[in-house]
């Protein structure tokens, strides 16, 4: 079987036994006799995989009490909306670094009074502003924790004074996060935590209904918590890939672990962008992310840009172009990307150098 180097920006790599899992139940489903997609997801059965996965949840970011665990179909940029319409009454602020922060704000100002409190436009969001004052008498101040696009990342969870909400679409389950400093934290899942078709919110009870406006029942967070993310059908194939990803996070010592292995991976491949002249990378360097690695061709070999593309290609790296709005090259390295296809693209760096410097 043909195994790529897959480099992609989500959906992205999985872990294998997540994968080798979800062939089995579309096959039979706990003995069932039906696949995972055919049974009901009123069943006993149904029920406990739900229940598995946000216990998962619960344990692996140590989750205190008073926040629920949704599972929402979507994406990401449904939320967007979502967190607008519930928690936005008088004024909202946003930390512009990057397109999906962009488009957070969007949603918000559509709704009312919404912001940016800075942004790293100035620069093409290489960087994550620091320095600035979040207001006192926001709604709520809402962060991108990792910018998939630019490859930039908060790497701390910040103290803040109004209710903080983050994306973490790109970085959930990097890395041990206090889940108390924020009021809510959401992400589309198919990056770190399953394929596509489910998102996942956690949040803090006790923001919700403050709002005045008129909420439909489904863009209502409240609604979700009451059924349990069952108000209406939910993605159970995501969902169930999403279980045994989480299995599979906890199964390698949980995310002390992981964050070990993501930060010895990330500076594999960092270091040798520092030390390959023929490549630079595009991220302030105290705000690089560990997933999304993003590098440009030197200026003196901007003219090698496609024949590095195709020589890697031919190695079998597999999405390695970075975002159109960067150019270059994104390496995302998200959990499930084994190490060794960190170390191929380095050889492959290595001897793209060796041949054309
Ligand atoms: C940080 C971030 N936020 C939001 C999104 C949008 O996610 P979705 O496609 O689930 O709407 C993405 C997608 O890549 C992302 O990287």
């Amino acid at each position: 079987m043909k195994v790529a180097h897959n480099f992609n920006a989500g959906p992205c790599v999985l872990p294998k036994p997540a994968l080798k899992a979800a062939i089995e139940a579309l096959n039979d489903y706990k003995g069932t006799g039906m696949s995972v997609i055919e049974v009901s997801h009123r069943s006993k059965e149904w029920e406990a995989t739900m229940e598995e996965c946000r216990a998962l949840w619960k344990e692996l970011l140590n989750i205190p009490e008073g926040y629920h665990v949704l599972f929402l179909g979507g994406g990401a940029s449904m939320q967007f909306l979502y967190v607008a319409m519930n928690l936005l009454e008088n004024k909202a602020g946003y930390l512009e670094t990057g397109v999906w922060a962009k488009k957070a704000l969007k949603e918000a100002k559509g709704l009312g009074n919404a912001f940016a409190v800075a942004s790293s436009a100035d620069k093409n969001f290489s960087y994550i502003p620091k320095g600035y004052e979040i207001p006192k008498d926001l709604d709520y101040f809402h962060i991108t924790t990792n910018n998939t696009i630019y490859g930039t990342e908060i790497h701390e969870d910040m103290d803040c004074p109004v209710n903080l909400v983050a994306d973490m679409s790109s970085d959930i389950m990097s890395r041990p996060v206090d889940v108390s400093k924020y009021a809510m934290i959401y992400g589309g899942a198919q990056k770190n935590v399953g394929p596509a078709g489910v998102t996942f919110v956690i949040i803090r009870e006790d923001i919700l209904g403050k709002v005045t406006r008129y909420l439909p029942t489904m863009l209502d967070y409240r609604t979700h918590i009451k059924e349990q993310s069952m108000f209406n059908t939910p993605p159970v194939f995501s969902i169930f890939v999403m279980t045994e990803t989480l299995k599979w996070v906890k199964s390698i010592g949980g995310l002390n672990a992981i964050y070990k292995i993501n930060k010895e991976k990330a500076a594999l491949l960092y270091n040798e962008i520092d030390r390959n002249k023929m490549f630079v990378g595009t991220a302030a360097k105290e705000d690089r992310s560990l997933m999304n690695i993003c590098f440009v061709m030197a200026e003196e070999y901007k003219d090698k840009e496609e024949a590095f593309m195709a020589f890697a290609k031919e190695k079998g790296m597999v999405g390695i172009k970075g975002h159109r709005s960067v150019g270059g090259f994104r390496a995302s390295v998200y959990n499930a990307c084994p190490v060794e296809s960190i170390k191929a693209l380095v050889a492959c760096m290595q001897e793209f150098e060796k041949l054309n410097s």
